[in-house]
């Protein structure tokens, strides 16, 4: 058999902590399930800009470049905000991976346990018994990308600008992606955008309602991002898939992520177009950061890493009896009572546990 690659990109903060605990449990997958992984392990972000004076080495996108998958930490922190933008590690290696790879579609699972209702700063009898909304969020457009972007001065000011475009073909294709989704699941599709003001959203939701044409059974909505942002608070399980453009997502899927107990939970998917096969080249990443305020101390959560291996076996690879496998360990331990910090709550037949523990109750609960 041939071996399986993965270009590995740990990054900055907590993402080597929490990557560690990912690549242990795929080992264990691969044991139990008679594959092989070959991780290369690259530099990127802060620690490449310290080891190797910039954010993507070269070396960084060849091993990219040679694998199935990316398997990425997080980057950045407060050590390289002094650097100029496009030298930092978000606009130096992490959005340029995106487009690069012509990752336009980002999936966001916010899957919100039984046991961990009480986990969720909203309360539990509007969570009810837990949900699953999927956020699709439109990841190489909008306002990230758009040009120009600059600051310049100005008759004794500062300006500083940038743009939001997208092209229709941009918005069909990420719709395509939102109405698939919701064809597997439950056939409801909320798109949010700001059609009153903005001429992107209104070019947004006309296409979104011409593609829908093409998936009559899906039920469509509409919400503008304000009241999206409300409403996902008031009644988060009434969403099935929520599609959005880029910014918004951003905001929307750390919302979503913790009505549903924590951003450390919250894993994620960055996938291009199928290679006809039915599978992605991707990037699978955590959708939280590098948490500078919990680095080094081992207590930060490694479900969104781990779940982002698990989302990887799947659309790379096609390996889904795997990717069960782990997302059925989390749900185990969790199920057991292991908690990190972030997701603790007040019971005493809880059992507050580090990375490393979390990381050990989930891999021994993977079963083939
Ligand atoms: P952050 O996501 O790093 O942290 C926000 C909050 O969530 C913090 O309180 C943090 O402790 C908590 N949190 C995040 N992940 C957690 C986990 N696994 N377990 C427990 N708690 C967790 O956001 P920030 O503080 O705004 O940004 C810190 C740095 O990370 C910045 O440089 C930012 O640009 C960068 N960032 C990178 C990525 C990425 O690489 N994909 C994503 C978001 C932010
Ligand atoms: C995310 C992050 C990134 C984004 C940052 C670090 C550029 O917040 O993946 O959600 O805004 O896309
Ligand atoms: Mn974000």
């Amino acid at each position: 058999d041939q071996a399986i690659k993965v270009a590995v990109l740990a990054g900055d903060g907590i993402g080597p902590e929490v990557m560690t605990e990912a690549i242990r449990v795929l080992e264990r997958v691969a044991e139990l399930r008679n594959l092989s992984f070959e991780f290369d392990h690259q530099l990127v972000g802060g620690a490449a800009i310290d080891a190797a004076g910039c954010p993507l080495p070269d070396a960084t996108v060849a091993a990219c470049e040679a694998a199935g998958a990316i398997l990425f930490g997080s980057v950045g922190g407060p050590k390289w905000e002094h650097l100029p933008p496009n030298d930092q590690p978000e606009r130096g290696a992490l959005l340029p991976l995106r487009k690069k790879f012509g990752l336009f579609a980002n999936l966001r699972p916010s899957i919100c346990l039984p046991a961990l209702t009480h986990a969720s700063p909203v309360r539990p009898d509007l969570i009810k018994d837990g949900f699953d909304v999927l956020c699709v969020r439109e990841l190489t457009g909008g306002l990230y990308f758009g040009q120009p972007k600059f600051r310049k001065e100005e008759e004794g000011d500062i300006l500083a600008v940038d743009t939001m475009v997208y092209r229709k073909s941009e918005i069909e294709r990420i719709a395509h992606v939102g109405f698939q989704a919701a064809m597997t699941r439950d056939k409801r599709l909320t798109s949010v955008d700001k059609a009153n003001v903005l001429e992107n959203s209104i070019l947004w939701r006309e296409t979104v309602n011409e593609i829908a044409k093409q998936y009559p059974e899906v039920t469509v909505n509409h919400l503008y991002v304000d009241n999206a942002a409300m409403q996902l608070i008031r009644d988060a399980p009434n969403f099935d898939v929520l599609l959005t453009e880029n910014l918004f997502g951003d905001i929307l899927s750390d919302e979503m992520a913790m009505i549903a107990g924590s951003l450390g939970m919250l894993a994620s998917a960055s996938l291009g177009q199928t290679s006809g096969n039915g599978l992605y080249f991707g990037m699978f990443e955590p959708s939280g950061g590098s948490a500078p305020d919990l680095a080094g101390q081992g207590v930060a959560n490694p479900i969104a890493q781990i779940l982002s291996a698990a989302l990887m076996l799947r659309f790379s690879f096609g390996l889904e009896t795997e990717a069960k496998m782990i997302e059925n360990a989390v749900a185990a331990a969790i199920a057991d009572g292991f908690r990190t910090g972030d997701i603790m709550t007040d019971d005493a037949s809880l059992r507050q546990v580090g990375t490393k523990e979390m990381g050990e109750a989930i891999l021994s609960r993977i079963s083939a």
